[in-house]
């Protein structure tokens, strides 16, 4: 039986951790001299590693996945329920938790109608890109086949996903990708590439059909965005930068792909970020707060337009969507996934984030008044980020060893933060925060107050 947390002795597991698992985003020399970071345990918003310290975390869980916090004991009830069960069949099938949570989710979501369920945030993406590219076949002759996607933006690890990232320093050293992927202008208004203008939303916005002018209408058949930027930096789009692009995708028939794999199911306030802006998204895809890590779960969500146009030759054997995801039928995923948003329903955690998201902005603003080397306090709801500079005039960017030691200090004394990782060259300087939905402003003033207290120590 495990004893309390911290009085277990998991030292063969660290050896056994340093000398076989390869972990993610991780430069290993340094684990030959200092142990690996193992994590046993969570409950709410804390989590405990393997030698018993404890640690609020403020991104929760890392890569912004456990939304509802850990140890929700209705989930994994509702999962092992299905699992003994029924825990597998091929997903040309139905199952009684894949229809019902469907038909919750899709309540969420007016104008979509359809769920292809899949494993990951990228496997989501790449559906989307099948999609786009099925279409264009059958409806363009092939013609329409080119793929828009936004620099700092991301869309996944595999490397079709990877030819659709906009942040380079993911990319060096995995081409060459996949042709057919054309990249468009970013929308951080911070970084203006326009100089300062008054309409930043709607130049940058432009911007996109410049390039769909430039590759020609009709090679264009989709376009991929992040309702708010992520990993790129926490970049909300600037005001008036929607609606432009809803009138470009109508205008050249162009389809909406929206990646909510980190804003969907409640990050921003809503159930998806896009829900913010006025927009009609013909594709949704999204993973992690699917069922907030309790199960590995992506969706892509389509409107019934969409799949009309997978039905229209029911004679031609090739006309299907001829796709699978072996995973995609693992049925503890939907389960996971409609007890995660029974929480969200339940708790009433979307006007919690709205709350507790302003909250998180103003102390963050708070600490921009306080130390210059924040130059700009961004967000949506529950994910927000503070890009660090150097200099406040000329915006130069903090080396990312400074944002690193930030990070470092606020983990030293029990607070995990996030910051922008191997991303862009020279903008890996900011701070991201994405605390699960569940969080107080005692949790948030936790969270800031390290950080305050970490930049006093590495700046001064
Ligand atoms: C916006 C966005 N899309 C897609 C992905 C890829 O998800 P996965 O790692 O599950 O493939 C991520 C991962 O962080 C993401 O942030």
């Amino acid at each position: 039986m495990d004893l309390p947390v911290g009085q277990n002795d998991y030292s063969e597991v660290i050896e056994n951790d340093r000398a076989h698992v390869w972990h993610h985003l991780s430069q290993h020399k340094k684990y030959e001299t200092v142990d690996p970071m193992i994590v046993v345990e969570g409950k709410g918003m804390r989590f405990w590693d393997a030698k018993g310290r404890q640690y609020l975390d403020g991104v929760s869980g890392g890569v912004w996945t456990v939304n509802v916090g850990y140890g929700r004991e209705e989930i994994a009830d509702a999962v092992r329920d299905q699992l003994v069960k029924l825990n597998y069949f091929a997903g040309s099938a139905g199952s009684i938790p894949g229809a019902t949570f469907c038909r919750a989710l899709i309540d969420k979501m007016p104008g979509l109608s359809r769920v292809y369920f899949s494993n990951s945030g990228s496997e989501a993406n790449e559906k989307a890109y099948k999609i786009v590219r099925q279409i264009s076949y059958n409806k363009y002759g092939g013609k329409k086949h080119k793929i828009l996607f936004r620099d700092r933006d991301y869309h996944g690890t595999t490397i079709t996903a990877l030819s659709t990232c906009g942040q380079p320093e993911r990319k060096e050293q995995y081409g060459p990708f996949t042709p057919g992927f054309v990249e468009v202008p970013h929308c951080c208004e911070y970084r203006s590439q326009y100089g300062e203008v008054d309409n930043y939303g709607e130049r940058a916005a432009r911007a996109i059909e410049e390039v769909i002018l430039r590759e020609g209408p009709d090679t264009v058949g989709g376009i991929i965005l992040e309702p708010v930027t992520a990993g790129g930096g926490v970049i909300p789009p600037p005001e008036g930068y929607w609606p432009v692009v809803q009138e470009i995708c109508d205008k050249y028939d162009i389809l909406l792909i929206i990646d909510e794999v980190v804003c969907g199911l409640g990050r921003t306030g809503k159930w998806f970020g896009y829900q913010q802006y006025v927009i009609k998204p013909d594709i949704v895809t999204m993973a992690t707060g699917v069922a907030s890590g309790y199960a590995a779960i992506s969706c892509t969500g389509t409107t019934e337009a969409v799949l009309e146009q997978f039905k229209a030759y029911p004679d031609d054997p090739m006309s299907y969507f001829r796709d699978i995801s072996l995973f995609g039928g693992c049925n503890g995923g939907p389960a996971a996934a409609l007890a995660n948003m029974q929480i969200i329903e339940n708790e009433n955690l979307l006007d919690n984030v709205t709350a507790m998201g302003e909250y998180l902005m103003g102390r963050l603003n708070g600490l921009k008044d306080k130390h210059s080397i924040i130059g700009d306090v961004r967000g949506k709801g529950l994910f927000c980020g503070a890009e660090l500079v150097a200099n406040r005039e000329t915006k130069e960017p903090v080396d990312e060893s400074v944002a690193a030691a930030i990070v470092a200090d606020c983990l030293a004394n029990g607070v995990l933060i996030g910051m922008t990782n191997r991303s862009m060259h020279g903008l890996n300087n900011t701070l991201c925060l994405s605390p699960a939905l569940i969080c107080t402003k005692s949790d948030l003033d936790e969270i800031v107050d390290a950080i305050d207290a970490a930049i006093r120590r590495v700046v001064a």
